[in-house]
């Protein structure tokens, strides 16, 4: 029983919270004990409880920034499309720049030659990132490490004074939700998961949709991440330290509960409306990393540390059951030969959308699909003002826009004008709940595990954000291209 409750208290992140002390968690062992159960329902139940929000972030309006002043660390595969994507911006000035691997932050310093911006490097130490946090004429640090490091930089971020903009997933455990959920109250600092997949054009134009009543009371919805990595996985080279390989031999669940997920979220206004209840997870068995691990070590050295680790399911599947006793079910399979797709139906009642396997669909009254003659006099109809500005700001600096681009240009464009962004840190840290939770529930035989309300009950009147009318702002503009 010691045992198992040790590895419960690990898989959550809720080991350091001083539940053997006592404290909030005082009579937890006895409790769980006389009922067979680890009973980490009850701990985290009782770490909501002594949660007193301080301040709600939701709908927070921080002073306007004329010039937005950017640290960012993280340049590996994914950083340096955002430092591109940033210095195309107006307003927006890069002072530093940071990674552990001196040639990555000089390689993303080199994008930048002729561009205006010369920030400083930070390099060579895993604490290099702490001194860039610490700096006085930076606003806005921007994470692009491995997920796990994200809690621990967000809150140093937010302790320095700074908004933080982080890569998916934004916390790892439970126990870090929360210490990113305290951080931003406690220092007013906005805290955004760059959820970019909200900012397709599908995704879009169907919230527009969803807001407009067009599918009737949402009832039940679908999504995913079903891309097969595992080539990417086992390379030697993709990822920083087999960083990726490490979280798959290491944890349960639903490792990446995003970019199919999110938009579930907004068009159900989770956080603003209605909040997930609980969540009930099933995993497939590993039928392919375990073996190729061993298969690999049979031959390479480099491989023998992976040979034998428990690897993550090939498919896990969540359903979760929300207040207003709404559905959604969202999968992780990073493994398999299926093509790949997010899913992402929504079903209401009175019409649905999908917008896998493509093209895109959306029903009609009658319940089949509309033509796609008709789902393009639909886009016109419902496409939202956000979109339109995309292309107008497309077309105005001969830029190629897609999500990425649309998406830190809003988080600037809320920045400098003192908006509320458009994920708050209760969505941030909600989104990313899924995953511990997720993996208590299979490691718990798939029992349902409550999710916690990272809002404190402010869920029932918190008002939307992701505002995609562009009602106010909306005035920051694109460098041309050169
Ligand atoms: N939203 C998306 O579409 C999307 C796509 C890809 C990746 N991601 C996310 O982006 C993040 C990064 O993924 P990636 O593919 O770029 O991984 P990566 O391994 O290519 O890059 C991570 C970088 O972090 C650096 N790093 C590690 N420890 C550090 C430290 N202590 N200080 C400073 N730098 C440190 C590494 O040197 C590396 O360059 C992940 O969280 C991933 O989930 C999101």
């Amino acid at each position: 029983m010691k045992n198992k409750r040790r590895d419960f208290l690990k898989l959550t992140g809720l080991a350091g919270l001083g539940i053997a002390g006592g404290g909030i968690f005082k009579g937890y062992a006895s409790e769980s004990d006389k009922q067979n159960k680890p009973g980490l329902d009850q701990l985290s139940r009782q770490y909501e409880k002594s949660h007193v929000q301080r301040f709600n972030m939701s709908s927070y309006r921080a002073p306007k920034l004329d010039i937005v002043r950017v640290g960012h660390i993280g340049l590996g595969n994914r950083g340096p499309g955002h430092v591109n994507n940033l210095s195309r911006i107006v307003g927006v000035e890069i002072k530093a720049l940071c990674d552990l691997r001196p040639e990555k932050a000089a390689a993303a310093k080199k994008l930048l030659e002729g561009s205006g911006h010369n920030p400083t490097i930070y390099t060579g130490s895993k604490d290099e990132w702490k001194k860039l946090c610490e700096r006085e004429d930076i606003d806005l640090v921007i994470i692009t490490t491995p997920w796990y490091m994200h809690a621990e930089m967000a809150v140093y971020a937010l302790n320095h004074g700074k908004h933080v903009a982080s890569e998916v997933v934004l916390a790892a455990t439970l126990e870090e939700c929360w210490q990113v959920v305290e951080a931003a109250e406690r220092n007013r600092k906005h805290c955004m998961m760059m959820a970019n997949y909200s900012y397709n054009s599908f995704q879009l134009l169907t919230l527009n949709m969803a807001r407009q009543g067009f599918f009737g009371d949402i009832i039940h919805a679908e999504g995913g991440y079903i891309a097969n990595k595992i080539e990417n996985n086992f390379s030697k080279t993709k990822y920083w330290d087999m960083w990726w390989l490490k979280q798959y031999g290491n944890r349960k669940g639903n490792i990446y509960p995003i970019h199919g997920f999110e938009w579930i979220c907004e068009t159900m206004d989770i956080n603003r409306g209605d909040k997930m209840n609980f969540l009930v997870s099933v995993e497939s068995k590993d039928f392919q990393m375990g073996e190729m691990a061993k298969n690999l070590a049979s031959t390479d050295e480099f491989y023998k540390p992976f040979a034998d680790l428990d690897y993550v399911g090939n498919i896990n599947t969540s359903i979760i059951k929300t207040s207003k006793g709404r559905t959604i079910i969202v999968q992780h399979d990073a493994t398999t030969n299926r093509p790949f797709t997010l899913k992402q139906e929504i079903c209401g009642s009175k019409r649905s959308a999908m917008e896998y396997p493509q093209p895109p669909r959306i029903s009609d009254i009658e319940g089949g699909w509309v033509s796609q003659e008709e789902y393009k006099l639909l886009e016109e109809k419902y496409t939202p003002n956000i979109l339109r500005k995309m292309a107008e700001l497309g077309k105005n600096s001969g830029s190629e826009f897609g999500a990425d681009l649309l998406m830190a240009w809003r988080l600037i464009d809320c920045l400098r004008n003192g908006l509320p962004l458009d994920m708050d840190v209760y969505d941030g840290v909600s989104w990313s709940s899924i995953l511990p939770l997720s993996e208590w529930s299979v490691k718990s035989n798939s029992l349902p595990i409550e999710v916690p309300d990272f809002t404190k009950d402010a869920w029932k009147t918190n008002k939307r954000n992701m505002e995609i009318t562009l009602a106010e702002g909306g005035n920051t503009e694109l460098k041309k291209k050169v």
